[in-house]
Protein backbone atom coordinates (compact mmCIF):
# COMPACT_ATOMS: atom_id res chain seq x y z
CA UNK A 1 0.00 0.00 0.00
CA UNK A 2 2.58 2.55 0.62
CA UNK A 3 4.79 1.63 -2.15
CA UNK A 4 1.92 1.92 -4.69
CA UNK A 5 1.16 5.59 -3.35
CA UNK A 6 4.75 6.65 -3.06
CA UNK A 7 4.42 5.39 -7.23
CA UNK A 8 1.15 7.49 -7.62
CA UNK A 9 2.94 10.84 -6.01
CA UNK A 10 6.20 9.99 -8.03
CA UNK A 11 6.44 13.20 -10.37
CA UNK A 12 6.44 12.71 -13.71
CA UNK A 13 10.12 12.37 -15.98
CA UNK A 14 9.54 15.89 -17.34
CA UNK A 15 8.70 17.82 -14.10
CA UNK A 16 11.95 15.78 -12.50
CA UNK A 17 14.39 17.25 -14.66
CA UNK A 18 12.36 21.01 -14.46
CA UNK A 19 13.09 20.03 -10.37
CA UNK A 20 16.43 18.69 -11.47
CA UNK A 21 17.43 21.92 -13.51
CA UNK A 22 16.21 24.25 -10.34
CA UNK A 23 18.03 22.58 -8.21
CA UNK A 24 21.30 22.85 -10.16
CA UNK A 25 20.39 26.59 -10.23
CA UNK A 26 20.18 26.92 -6.87
CA UNK A 27 23.52 24.93 -5.87
CA UNK A 28 25.42 26.94 -8.46
CA UNK A 29 23.66 30.41 -7.44
CA UNK A 30 24.68 29.56 -4.07
CA UNK A 31 27.71 28.99 -5.14
CA UNK A 32 28.49 32.32 -7.21
CA UNK A 33 26.92 33.82 -4.03
CA UNK A 34 29.43 32.53 -1.41
CA UNK A 35 32.17 33.00 -3.93
CA UNK A 36 31.32 37.39 -3.70
CA UNK A 37 30.28 37.25 -0.09
CA UNK A 38 33.56 34.65 0.55
CA UNK A 39 37.03 37.25 1.12
CA UNK A 40 40.11 36.30 2.82
CA UNK A 41 41.47 37.10 6.33
CA UNK A 42 44.36 39.70 5.70
CA UNK A 43 47.24 38.14 7.55
CA UNK A 44 47.95 40.48 11.43
CA UNK A 45 50.73 42.76 11.70
CA UNK A 46 52.57 42.13 14.42
CA UNK A 47 53.57 46.42 14.82
CA UNK A 48 52.86 48.60 12.95
CA UNK A 49 55.44 50.97 11.30
CA UNK A 50 56.19 54.62 12.71
CA UNK A 51 54.78 57.12 10.39
CA UNK A 52 56.25 60.94 10.02
CA UNK A 53 54.57 63.41 11.75
CA UNK A 54 53.65 65.50 8.84
CA UNK A 55 52.06 62.27 7.57
CA UNK A 56 49.82 61.64 10.90
CA UNK A 57 48.93 65.65 10.42
CA UNK A 58 47.83 65.22 7.00
CA UNK A 59 45.66 62.06 8.20
CA UNK A 60 44.46 64.45 10.90
CA UNK A 61 43.32 66.83 8.78
CA UNK A 62 41.44 63.97 6.55
CA UNK A 63 39.88 62.48 9.63
CA UNK A 64 38.34 65.65 10.87
CA UNK A 65 36.50 65.96 6.79
CA UNK A 66 35.12 62.85 7.06
CA UNK A 67 33.78 62.87 10.63
CA UNK A 68 35.73 59.70 11.73
CA UNK A 69 35.62 60.80 15.40
CA UNK A 70 31.93 61.82 15.69
CA UNK A 71 31.03 58.28 14.94
CA UNK A 72 33.78 56.16 16.41
CA UNK A 73 33.77 58.26 19.92
CA UNK A 74 30.97 56.91 22.60
CA UNK A 75 29.48 59.88 24.38
CA UNK A 76 31.73 60.41 27.16
CA UNK A 77 34.45 57.92 25.87
CA UNK A 78 37.52 57.88 24.82
CA UNK A 79 38.17 58.85 21.38
CA UNK A 80 38.28 56.22 18.50
CA UNK A 81 37.52 54.13 20.97
CA UNK A 82 34.35 53.13 19.20
CA UNK A 83 30.89 51.65 21.11
CA UNK A 84 28.60 54.70 20.19
CA UNK A 85 25.63 53.61 18.78
CA UNK A 86 24.36 54.12 15.30
CA UNK A 87 20.28 54.12 14.97
CA UNK A 88 19.10 52.87 11.92
CA UNK A 89 15.58 52.23 10.34
CA UNK A 90 16.77 48.20 10.44
CA UNK A 91 18.25 48.23 14.14
CA UNK A 92 21.23 49.88 16.07
CA UNK A 93 24.81 49.40 14.86
CA UNK A 94 27.93 50.37 17.20
CA UNK A 95 30.61 52.18 15.67
CA UNK A 96 33.87 49.53 16.68
CA UNK A 97 37.18 50.49 18.34
CA UNK A 98 39.82 51.75 15.61
CA UNK A 99 42.26 52.69 17.71
CA UNK A 100 45.79 50.26 17.40
CA UNK A 101 45.04 48.30 20.18
CA UNK A 102 45.95 44.86 19.31
CA UNK A 103 43.45 43.17 21.04
CA UNK A 104 39.86 45.12 20.41
CA UNK A 105 41.23 47.45 17.93
CA UNK A 106 42.77 47.44 14.69
CA UNK A 107 46.55 47.40 16.03
CA UNK A 108 46.99 44.12 13.83
CA UNK A 109 45.68 45.23 10.62
CA UNK A 110 48.21 46.12 7.87
CA UNK A 111 47.36 48.98 6.02
CA UNK A 112 46.34 46.49 3.20
CA UNK A 113 43.22 45.03 5.94
CA UNK A 114 42.64 48.99 6.22
CA UNK A 115 42.65 50.11 3.04
CA UNK A 116 39.99 46.90 2.13
CA UNK A 117 38.02 48.09 4.77
CA UNK A 118 37.62 51.65 3.63
CA UNK A 119 37.26 50.70 0.32
CA UNK A 120 35.58 47.96 0.37
CA UNK A 121 33.83 47.68 3.45
CA UNK A 122 35.53 44.04 4.58
CA UNK A 123 37.13 43.80 7.83
CA UNK A 124 40.46 42.30 8.14
CA UNK A 125 39.23 38.54 9.16
CA UNK A 126 36.92 38.79 5.35
CA UNK A 127 33.49 40.07 7.37
CA UNK A 128 31.19 42.34 5.49
CA UNK A 129 30.81 45.61 7.14
CA UNK A 130 27.56 47.38 7.58
CA UNK A 131 27.17 49.65 5.10
CA UNK A 132 26.10 52.71 8.55
CA UNK A 133 30.17 52.93 7.94
CA UNK A 134 30.11 54.84 5.18
CA UNK A 135 32.26 52.57 2.88
CA UNK A 136 30.16 53.34 0.05
CA UNK A 137 31.63 57.24 0.00
CA UNK A 138 34.99 56.17 1.35
CA UNK A 139 35.72 54.13 -1.88
CA UNK A 140 36.49 56.93 -3.63
CA UNK A 141 39.33 57.70 -1.46
CA UNK A 142 42.75 58.23 -2.94
CA UNK A 143 45.60 55.77 -2.01
CA UNK A 144 47.50 59.05 -0.61
CA UNK A 145 44.47 59.68 1.91
CA UNK A 146 43.34 56.28 3.10
CA UNK A 147 47.12 56.04 3.87
CA UNK A 148 47.23 59.03 5.28
CA UNK A 149 44.14 58.00 7.42
CA UNK A 150 45.97 54.90 8.56
CA UNK A 151 48.85 56.64 9.65
CA UNK A 152 46.54 59.15 11.88
CA UNK A 153 44.44 56.17 13.59
CA UNK A 154 47.28 54.13 14.36
CA UNK A 155 49.07 56.56 16.07
CA UNK A 156 46.33 57.09 18.30
CA UNK A 157 46.50 56.05 22.10
CA UNK A 158 45.60 52.27 22.08
CA UNK A 159 42.72 51.95 24.02
CA UNK A 160 41.12 48.40 25.10
CA UNK A 161 37.51 48.89 24.45
CA UNK A 162 34.87 46.30 22.96
CA UNK A 163 31.55 48.06 21.14
CA UNK A 164 28.34 46.46 22.75
CA UNK A 165 26.54 43.70 20.22
CA UNK A 166 24.67 45.26 17.46
CA UNK A 167 20.38 44.87 17.67
CA UNK A 168 19.50 43.80 14.03
CA UNK A 169 16.59 41.21 14.11
CA UNK A 170 16.97 37.90 12.32
CA UNK A 171 18.05 37.57 8.94
CA UNK A 172 19.96 40.99 8.65
CA UNK A 173 22.30 40.63 12.07
CA UNK A 174 23.85 37.76 8.96
CA UNK A 175 26.70 39.56 7.60
CA UNK A 176 27.10 37.22 4.56
CA UNK A 177 23.76 38.98 3.43
CA UNK A 178 25.73 42.29 2.78
CA UNK A 179 27.45 40.94 -0.23
CA UNK A 180 23.94 40.88 -2.09
CA UNK A 181 23.14 44.15 -0.30
CA UNK A 182 26.69 45.59 -2.62
CA UNK A 183 25.88 43.34 -5.28
CA UNK A 184 22.52 45.50 -5.62
CA UNK A 185 23.82 49.01 -4.61
CA UNK A 186 27.48 49.38 -4.11
CA UNK A 187 30.16 50.56 -6.81
CA UNK A 188 33.89 50.52 -5.76
CA UNK A 189 35.70 52.97 -7.51
CA UNK A 190 38.03 56.02 -6.93
CA UNK A 191 36.50 59.54 -7.29
CA UNK A 192 37.25 60.48 -10.91
CA UNK A 193 37.58 64.46 -11.43
CA UNK A 194 35.49 66.06 -14.43
CA UNK A 195 37.82 67.72 -16.33
CA UNK A 196 35.39 70.66 -17.74
CA UNK A 197 35.22 71.93 -13.78
CA UNK A 198 37.77 73.97 -12.35
CA UNK A 199 39.85 72.45 -9.34
CA UNK A 200 38.32 74.05 -6.54
CA UNK A 201 35.24 72.19 -7.75
CA UNK A 202 36.80 68.94 -8.33
CA UNK A 203 38.98 69.20 -4.47
CA UNK A 204 34.96 70.24 -3.03
CA UNK A 205 33.47 67.39 -5.32
CA UNK A 206 35.84 64.98 -4.06
CA UNK A 207 35.37 66.14 -0.19
CA UNK A 208 31.78 65.71 -0.09
CA UNK A 209 30.94 63.03 -2.19
CA UNK A 210 33.88 60.76 -0.67
CA UNK A 211 35.65 61.83 2.51
CA UNK A 212 32.53 64.02 3.79
CA UNK A 213 29.80 62.08 3.04
CA UNK A 214 27.62 64.85 2.75
CA UNK A 215 24.68 62.46 0.69
CA UNK A 216 24.47 59.83 3.51
CA UNK A 217 22.42 62.07 5.36
CA UNK A 218 21.16 64.88 2.93
CA UNK A 219 20.35 61.83 -0.22
CA UNK A 220 17.09 60.00 -0.11
CA UNK A 221 17.78 56.18 0.87
CA UNK A 222 15.14 52.97 -0.77
CA UNK A 223 13.49 50.71 1.38
CA UNK A 224 17.18 48.56 2.25
CA UNK A 225 18.68 51.67 3.00
CA UNK A 226 20.96 52.68 0.22
CA UNK A 227 21.09 55.72 -1.39
CA UNK A 228 19.14 56.42 -4.47
CA UNK A 229 21.41 58.59 -7.24
CA UNK A 230 18.52 59.99 -8.65
CA UNK A 231 17.36 61.28 -5.61
CA UNK A 232 20.84 62.37 -4.69
CA UNK A 233 20.44 65.50 -2.10
CA UNK A 234 16.39 65.92 -2.13
CA UNK A 235 17.03 65.40 1.85
CA UNK A 236 17.19 62.60 3.91
CA UNK A 237 17.87 61.37 7.59
CA UNK A 238 20.72 61.39 10.53
CA UNK A 239 20.06 60.42 13.93
CA UNK A 240 16.27 61.08 13.86
CA UNK A 241 16.93 64.52 12.44
CA UNK A 242 15.61 65.81 9.01
CA UNK A 243 18.31 66.61 6.53
CA UNK A 244 17.05 69.65 4.56
CA UNK A 245 17.25 69.41 0.29
CA UNK A 246 20.77 70.59 -1.22
CA UNK A 247 19.62 71.78 -4.85
CA UNK A 248 16.53 72.41 -6.60
CA UNK A 249 14.33 71.04 -3.95
CA UNK A 250 15.94 73.35 -1.20
CA UNK A 251 12.82 74.95 0.78
CA UNK A 252 15.56 77.40 2.52
CA UNK A 253 14.11 80.86 2.07
CA UNK A 254 17.20 83.25 1.66
CA UNK A 255 18.48 80.83 -1.29
CA UNK A 256 21.84 79.25 -0.60
CA UNK A 257 25.22 80.84 -2.15
CA UNK A 258 28.64 80.11 -2.39
CA UNK A 259 29.60 82.97 -0.09
CA UNK A 260 26.88 81.86 2.36
CA UNK A 261 27.78 77.84 2.39
CA UNK A 262 31.52 79.14 2.91
CA UNK A 263 30.32 80.84 6.27
CA UNK A 264 27.66 78.26 7.41
CA UNK A 265 30.19 75.44 6.67
CA UNK A 266 32.69 76.94 9.43
CA UNK A 267 29.66 77.56 11.71
CA UNK A 268 27.45 80.83 11.26
CA UNK A 269 26.17 82.57 8.66
CA UNK A 270 24.13 86.08 9.18
CA UNK A 271 21.79 85.08 6.44
CA UNK A 272 20.52 81.16 8.04
CA UNK A 273 21.93 80.82 11.17
CA UNK A 274 24.27 78.17 12.29
CA UNK A 275 23.10 74.68 12.41
CA UNK A 276 22.26 72.08 15.74
CA UNK A 277 21.66 68.59 15.88
CA UNK A 278 23.95 66.44 13.31
CA UNK A 279 24.89 69.19 11.22
CA UNK A 280 25.74 71.14 14.21
CA UNK A 281 28.52 67.83 14.69
CA UNK A 282 29.49 68.38 11.19
CA UNK A 283 30.09 72.11 11.70
CA UNK A 284 32.34 71.58 14.77
CA UNK A 285 34.36 69.19 12.96
CA UNK A 286 35.38 71.98 10.69
CA UNK A 287 36.99 73.91 13.34
CA UNK A 288 40.44 74.04 12.05
CA UNK A 289 40.23 72.66 8.84
CA UNK A 290 42.33 74.82 6.44
CA UNK A 291 39.97 77.16 4.81
CA UNK A 292 40.93 76.42 1.13
CA UNK A 293 38.99 73.13 1.72
CA UNK A 294 35.38 74.78 3.38
CA UNK A 295 35.46 77.05 0.12
CA UNK A 296 36.38 74.42 -2.11
CA UNK A 297 33.08 72.47 -0.36
CA UNK A 298 30.98 75.39 -0.34
CA UNK A 299 32.11 76.09 -4.15
CA UNK A 300 30.89 72.37 -5.24
CA UNK A 301 27.95 72.27 -2.57
CA UNK A 302 26.72 75.66 -4.62
CA UNK A 303 26.91 74.05 -7.62
CA UNK A 304 24.31 71.97 -6.72
CA UNK A 305 21.96 74.60 -6.62
CA UNK A 306 19.70 75.93 -9.62
CA UNK A 307 21.05 79.16 -11.53
CA UNK A 308 19.93 81.97 -10.92
CA UNK A 309 19.25 81.61 -8.21
CA UNK A 310 15.01 81.52 -7.03
CA UNK A 311 13.39 84.77 -5.89
CA UNK A 312 12.68 83.66 -2.71
CA UNK A 313 12.45 86.20 0.43
CA UNK A 314 11.52 84.96 4.05
CA UNK A 315 8.46 85.54 5.01
CA UNK A 316 6.61 87.26 7.62
CA UNK A 317 3.08 87.57 7.92
CA UNK A 318 -0.07 88.35 10.29
CA UNK A 319 -1.50 84.96 11.53
CA UNK A 320 -5.62 84.69 11.61
CA UNK A 321 -6.79 86.13 14.68
CA UNK A 322 -9.70 83.06 15.08
CA UNK A 323 -7.32 80.15 15.50
CA UNK A 324 -6.85 79.68 19.34
CA UNK A 325 -3.93 77.34 18.96
CA UNK A 326 -1.60 80.06 16.77
CA UNK A 327 -3.40 82.87 19.38
CA UNK A 328 -1.71 80.27 22.39
CA UNK A 329 1.60 79.76 20.04
CA UNK A 330 2.06 83.58 19.48
CA UNK A 331 1.65 84.23 23.54
CA UNK A 332 4.27 81.41 24.38
CA UNK A 333 6.44 83.05 21.73
CA UNK A 334 5.96 86.53 23.42
CA UNK A 335 6.98 85.50 26.66
CA UNK A 336 9.79 82.83 25.73
CA UNK A 337 11.30 83.31 22.46
CA UNK A 338 11.08 86.69 21.15
CA UNK A 339 13.39 88.73 24.21
CA UNK A 340 16.30 86.64 21.40
CA UNK A 341 14.62 85.83 18.31
CA UNK A 342 13.06 89.59 18.50
CA UNK A 343 16.69 91.11 18.78
CA UNK A 344 17.44 92.05 15.11
CA UNK A 345 20.02 89.59 14.67
CA UNK A 346 23.90 89.13 15.47
CA UNK A 347 24.58 91.05 12.43
CA UNK A 348 22.38 94.61 13.47
CA UNK A 349 23.88 93.83 17.04
CA UNK A 350 21.38 91.63 18.83
CA UNK A 351 21.73 88.41 20.35
CA UNK A 352 24.75 86.76 18.94
CA UNK A 353 24.68 83.79 16.41
CA UNK A 354 20.35 84.71 15.97
CA UNK A 355 19.02 85.47 12.40
CA UNK A 356 17.39 89.04 11.92
CA UNK A 357 13.88 86.57 11.47
CA UNK A 358 13.25 82.72 12.08
CA UNK A 359 11.75 82.73 8.99
CA UNK A 360 15.24 82.31 7.26
CA UNK A 361 15.75 78.94 9.04
CA UNK A 362 14.57 75.81 7.44
CA UNK A 363 13.64 73.71 10.30
CA UNK A 364 10.83 76.50 10.10
CA UNK A 365 10.41 76.18 6.34
CA UNK A 366 10.89 73.08 5.48
CA UNK A 367 8.58 69.85 5.14
CA UNK A 368 9.35 68.39 8.44
CA UNK A 369 8.54 69.58 11.42
CA UNK A 370 11.21 67.19 13.66
CA UNK A 371 14.33 69.71 13.71
CA UNK A 372 12.64 72.23 15.20
CA UNK A 373 11.14 70.04 17.71
CA UNK A 374 14.53 68.63 18.35
CA UNK A 375 15.86 72.08 19.33
CA UNK A 376 13.10 73.44 21.51
CA UNK A 377 13.31 70.22 23.46
CA UNK A 378 16.80 70.09 24.08
CA UNK A 379 17.78 73.78 23.33
CA UNK A 380 21.37 74.61 21.52
CA UNK A 381 24.72 74.51 23.65
CA UNK A 382 28.04 75.51 22.97
CA UNK A 383 30.84 72.52 23.16
CA UNK A 384 32.70 72.29 26.51
CA UNK A 385 34.81 75.80 27.17
CA UNK A 386 34.42 77.47 24.06
CA UNK A 387 31.71 79.74 22.40
CA UNK A 388 28.81 79.44 20.30
CA UNK A 389 25.34 79.81 20.53
CA UNK A 390 23.13 79.05 23.64
CA UNK A 391 19.36 78.36 23.25
CA UNK A 392 17.38 77.44 26.28
CA UNK A 393 16.07 73.51 26.12
CA UNK A 394 12.60 73.57 26.72
CA UNK A 395 11.49 70.42 27.08
CA UNK A 396 11.03 70.20 30.78
CA UNK A 397 9.03 73.31 31.20
CA UNK A 398 6.75 73.17 27.81
CA UNK A 399 4.16 70.34 27.94
CA UNK A 400 3.37 68.24 24.38
CA UNK A 401 0.54 70.79 23.41
CA UNK A 402 2.30 73.82 24.16
CA UNK A 403 5.14 72.80 21.74
CA UNK A 404 2.53 71.83 19.15
CA UNK A 405 0.66 75.31 19.34
CA UNK A 406 4.19 76.89 19.35
CA UNK A 407 5.62 75.08 16.06
CA UNK A 408 2.39 75.86 13.76
CA UNK A 409 2.47 79.44 15.04
CA UNK A 410 5.73 79.68 14.35
CA UNK A 411 4.83 77.69 10.70
CA UNK A 412 1.64 79.95 9.91
CA UNK A 413 3.85 83.32 10.57
CA UNK A 414 6.96 82.52 9.25
CA UNK A 415 6.20 80.02 5.62
CA UNK A 416 3.04 79.79 3.26
CA UNK A 417 3.84 76.06 2.78
CA UNK A 418 0.94 74.78 4.45
CA UNK A 419 0.31 73.57 8.03
CA UNK A 420 2.29 70.57 8.95
CA UNK A 421 0.55 67.19 9.05
CA UNK A 422 0.45 65.26 11.84
CA UNK A 423 2.18 67.80 13.72
CA UNK A 424 0.89 66.74 16.91
CA UNK A 425 1.71 63.15 16.98
CA UNK A 426 5.16 64.22 15.66
CA UNK A 427 5.30 66.11 18.39
CA UNK A 428 4.41 63.63 21.41
CA UNK A 429 6.81 60.83 19.63
CA UNK A 430 9.21 62.86 20.24
CA UNK A 431 8.85 64.00 23.56
CA UNK A 432 7.46 61.24 25.90
CA UNK A 433 8.58 62.53 28.42
CA UNK A 434 7.38 66.16 28.41
CA UNK A 435 5.52 67.64 31.11
CA UNK A 436 1.79 67.00 31.70
CA UNK A 437 -0.67 69.80 31.51
CA UNK A 438 -1.69 70.98 34.94
CA UNK A 439 -4.91 69.80 35.38
CA UNK A 440 -7.92 72.02 36.63
CA UNK A 441 -8.59 70.18 39.83
CA UNK A 442 -4.67 70.94 40.57
CA UNK A 443 -5.11 75.18 39.58
CA UNK A 444 -8.45 74.82 41.48
CA UNK A 445 -6.65 73.32 44.73
CA UNK A 446 -4.95 76.41 44.82
CA UNK A 447 -5.09 79.60 47.48
C1 LIG B 1 28.46 57.45 10.10
C2 LIG B 1 29.28 56.79 11.08
C3 LIG B 1 30.72 56.47 10.75
C4 LIG B 1 31.69 57.31 10.30
C5 LIG B 1 31.54 58.78 9.93
C6 LIG B 1 32.90 56.53 10.23
N1 LIG B 1 32.67 55.25 10.63
FE1 LIG B 1 34.06 53.76 10.69
N2 LIG B 1 32.56 52.45 11.21
C7 LIG B 1 31.27 52.79 11.53
C8 LIG B 1 30.56 51.61 11.98
C9 LIG B 1 29.11 51.55 12.42
C10 LIG B 1 31.48 50.53 11.89
C11 LIG B 1 31.21 49.07 12.24
C12 LIG B 1 30.43 48.42 11.14
C13 LIG B 1 30.09 46.97 11.44
O1 LIG B 1 30.22 46.53 12.59
O2 LIG B 1 29.70 46.29 10.50
C14 LIG B 1 32.73 51.10 11.39
C15 LIG B 1 33.87 50.36 11.14
C16 LIG B 1 35.08 50.90 10.73
C17 LIG B 1 36.27 50.12 10.47
C18 LIG B 1 36.37 48.61 10.60
C19 LIG B 1 36.82 48.32 11.99
C20 LIG B 1 36.51 46.94 12.51
O3 LIG B 1 36.58 46.78 13.72
O4 LIG B 1 36.17 46.05 11.74
C21 LIG B 1 37.27 51.01 10.15
C22 LIG B 1 38.71 50.67 9.83
C23 LIG B 1 36.69 52.33 10.20
N3 LIG B 1 35.36 52.23 10.53
C24 LIG B 1 37.39 53.49 9.96
C25 LIG B 1 36.81 54.75 9.85
C26 LIG B 1 37.52 55.94 9.46
C27 LIG B 1 39.00 56.03 9.18
C28 LIG B 1 36.59 56.94 9.41
C29 LIG B 1 36.76 58.39 8.97
C30 LIG B 1 37.40 58.60 7.68
C31 LIG B 1 35.31 56.35 9.79
N4 LIG B 1 35.49 55.02 10.06
C32 LIG B 1 34.12 57.06 9.84
C33 LIG B 1 30.71 54.04 11.44
C34 LIG B 1 31.36 55.17 10.97
C1 LIG C 1 25.54 63.34 9.88
C2 LIG C 1 24.60 63.83 8.90
C3 LIG C 1 25.02 65.00 8.04
C4 LIG C 1 26.16 65.12 7.29
C5 LIG C 1 27.33 64.14 7.16
C6 LIG C 1 26.04 66.38 6.60
N1 LIG C 1 24.86 67.00 6.94
FE1 LIG C 1 24.28 68.86 6.35
N2 LIG C 1 22.65 68.77 7.59
C7 LIG C 1 22.30 67.68 8.35
C8 LIG C 1 21.14 68.04 9.16
C9 LIG C 1 20.43 67.13 10.14
C10 LIG C 1 20.82 69.39 8.86
C11 LIG C 1 19.73 70.26 9.51
C12 LIG C 1 20.38 71.11 10.60
C13 LIG C 1 19.46 72.00 11.41
O1 LIG C 1 18.24 71.96 11.25
O2 LIG C 1 19.99 72.79 12.23
C14 LIG C 1 21.78 69.81 7.85
C15 LIG C 1 21.80 71.08 7.27
C16 LIG C 1 22.64 71.43 6.22
C17 LIG C 1 22.53 72.68 5.48
C18 LIG C 1 21.47 73.76 5.71
C19 LIG C 1 20.38 73.57 4.71
C20 LIG C 1 19.21 74.45 4.92
O3 LIG C 1 18.48 74.68 3.96
O4 LIG C 1 19.00 74.91 6.06
C21 LIG C 1 23.52 72.66 4.54
C22 LIG C 1 23.82 73.75 3.51
C23 LIG C 1 24.26 71.42 4.69
N3 LIG C 1 23.69 70.71 5.73
C24 LIG C 1 25.34 71.05 3.91
C25 LIG C 1 26.10 69.90 4.13
C26 LIG C 1 27.33 69.60 3.43
C27 LIG C 1 27.93 70.43 2.31
C28 LIG C 1 27.80 68.43 3.95
C29 LIG C 1 29.08 67.70 3.63
C30 LIG C 1 30.29 68.51 3.76
C31 LIG C 1 26.86 68.01 4.98
N4 LIG C 1 25.84 68.91 5.05
C32 LIG C 1 27.00 66.86 5.72
C33 LIG C 1 22.95 66.46 8.38
C34 LIG C 1 24.20 66.19 7.81
C1 LIG D 1 18.61 82.99 25.01
C2 LIG D 1 18.25 83.24 23.64
C3 LIG D 1 17.24 82.32 22.98
C4 LIG D 1 15.96 82.01 23.37
C5 LIG D 1 15.24 82.45 24.63
C6 LIG D 1 15.40 81.18 22.33
N1 LIG D 1 16.32 80.99 21.34
FE1 LIG D 1 16.04 79.96 19.63
N2 LIG D 1 17.97 80.20 19.15
C7 LIG D 1 18.86 80.99 19.83
C8 LIG D 1 20.15 80.95 19.17
C9 LIG D 1 21.40 81.70 19.61
C10 LIG D 1 19.99 80.09 18.06
C11 LIG D 1 21.01 79.67 17.01
C12 LIG D 1 21.25 80.63 15.92
C13 LIG D 1 20.19 81.13 15.02
O1 LIG D 1 19.12 81.62 15.45
O2 LIG D 1 20.41 81.09 13.86
C14 LIG D 1 18.61 79.66 18.07
C15 LIG D 1 18.05 78.85 17.10
C16 LIG D 1 16.71 78.62 16.95
C17 LIG D 1 16.10 77.95 15.84
C18 LIG D 1 16.82 77.35 14.63
C19 LIG D 1 17.25 75.94 14.94
C20 LIG D 1 17.83 75.19 13.75
O3 LIG D 1 18.83 74.48 13.94
O4 LIG D 1 17.29 75.30 12.65
C21 LIG D 1 14.75 77.95 16.06
C22 LIG D 1 13.68 77.37 15.16
C23 LIG D 1 14.53 78.61 17.34
N3 LIG D 1 15.73 78.99 17.85
C24 LIG D 1 13.29 78.80 17.92
C25 LIG D 1 13.12 79.28 19.23
C26 LIG D 1 11.85 79.30 19.90
C27 LIG D 1 10.53 78.87 19.28
C28 LIG D 1 12.09 79.79 21.15
C29 LIG D 1 11.10 79.97 22.28
C30 LIG D 1 10.51 78.77 22.82
C31 LIG D 1 13.49 80.11 21.24
N4 LIG D 1 14.09 79.76 20.06
C32 LIG D 1 14.12 80.67 22.34
C33 LIG D 1 18.62 81.72 20.98
C34 LIG D 1 17.45 81.67 21.70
Amino acid sequence: MAIRQLRNDDPPLRLRRIGFAAGAVLVLSSLGFLAVAWHPAIPPVESVPRAAPEHVRAGERLAKLGYCASCHTAEGGQPYAGGRPIATPFGTIHATNITPDPGTGIGRWSLDAFTRAMRQGIDRDGRHLYPAFPYTHYTGLTDDDVGALYAYVMSRRPVEATAPANTLPFPLNLRPLIAGWNLLFFREGRFAPDPGRDEAWNRGAYLAEALSHCGACHSQRNFLGAEVTARAYTGGEADGWWSPALGAKSTAAPPWTEASLARYLVGWDPQHGGAAGPMGTVLKAHAGVQGSEIKALARYTASLFPMPAPDRAPLDRPIPEDDPSLTRGATIYAGACATCHESGGWAAGGVPYTVTSLGQRSSVTGPDPRNLIHVLRDGIAPEQDSAGPIMPAYGDTLTAGQVTDLAAYLRARFSDAGPWLKLDETVRALMPRAPEPRSATKLEGRP
